[in-house]
């Protein structure tokens, strides 16, 4: 009994003496980092992490900066990459199945399934969705759909066209390329 009163007597002792501040002490502080939290800079130097916002993120590709075809939106951008952008993948049943895909998934619904125009989506707006073996209009290279080489096409889906939007943001570079193949090879030449 006696020790349990000495215990009280000391925590009360330590309780009343570590009140015993001026105005300006706040006294004990337990987690004191909750109340005066580190102020840091966003593009300031991280003293926590070491991260910095002024660096980008290692792999980080700039907007605009593709690693297999840097052509700007203007049609001199298109009409360039029409005459020297090259498809980095290979004519294979693999890259093909996957640019099929691809295309079901990204252009199919404009376009239809055998590149005739003729897509599920209906809205004036998409009225003039071109024909893939359509010999007849002349694009803006001054050849028709089917002879529209792999920069023109990459092209389209990187900036669009009018009423078809650009698709930079939802396919990623290679789907492109595979994309572009699967026209190339399967659409392009199905009147031929
Ligand atoms: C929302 C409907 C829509 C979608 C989705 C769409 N397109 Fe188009 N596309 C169009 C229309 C409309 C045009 C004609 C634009 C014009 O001539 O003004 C066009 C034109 C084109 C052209 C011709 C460009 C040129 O240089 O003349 C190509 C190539 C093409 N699209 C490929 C694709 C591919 C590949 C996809 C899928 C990644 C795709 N499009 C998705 C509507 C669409």
């Amino acid at each position: 009994m006696n020790k349990l009163l000495l215990k009280l007597a000391f925590i009360s002792g330590v309780v009343f003496l570590s009140s015993c501040g001026g105005d300006s002490d706040p006294g004990y502080e337990f987690m004191p980092n909750m109340y005066r939290s580190p102020s840091l800079e966003t593009y300031g130097e991280n003293t926590i992490t070491g991260m910095n916002a002024l660096q980008p993120v290692e792999g980080t590709v700039a907007r605009g900066h593709l690693s297999t075809f840097n052509y700007d939106g203007t049609l001199d951008g298109y009409l360039a990459a029409g005459n020297s952008a090259v498809n980095p993948f290979e004519n294979n049943e693999k890259n093909l199945a996957d640019g099929k895909a691809l295309y079901g998934m990204f252009c199919e619904h404009c376009h239809g399934a055998t590149g005739a125009g003729d897509g599920t989506i209906t809205h004036a707006i998409y009225s003039a969705v071109p024909h893939y073996n359509d010999a007849k209009l002349n694009r803006r290279p001054g050849v028709p759909m089917n002879e529209l080489k792999a920069g023109h096409i990459f092209h389209a889906i990187t900036y669009g066209l009018n009423a078809m939007g650009p698709h930079a943001t939802q396919i990623n570079e290679d789907e492109r390329w595979k994309i572009t193949l699967y026209v190339q090879e399967e659409l392009q030449n199905l009147g031929k």
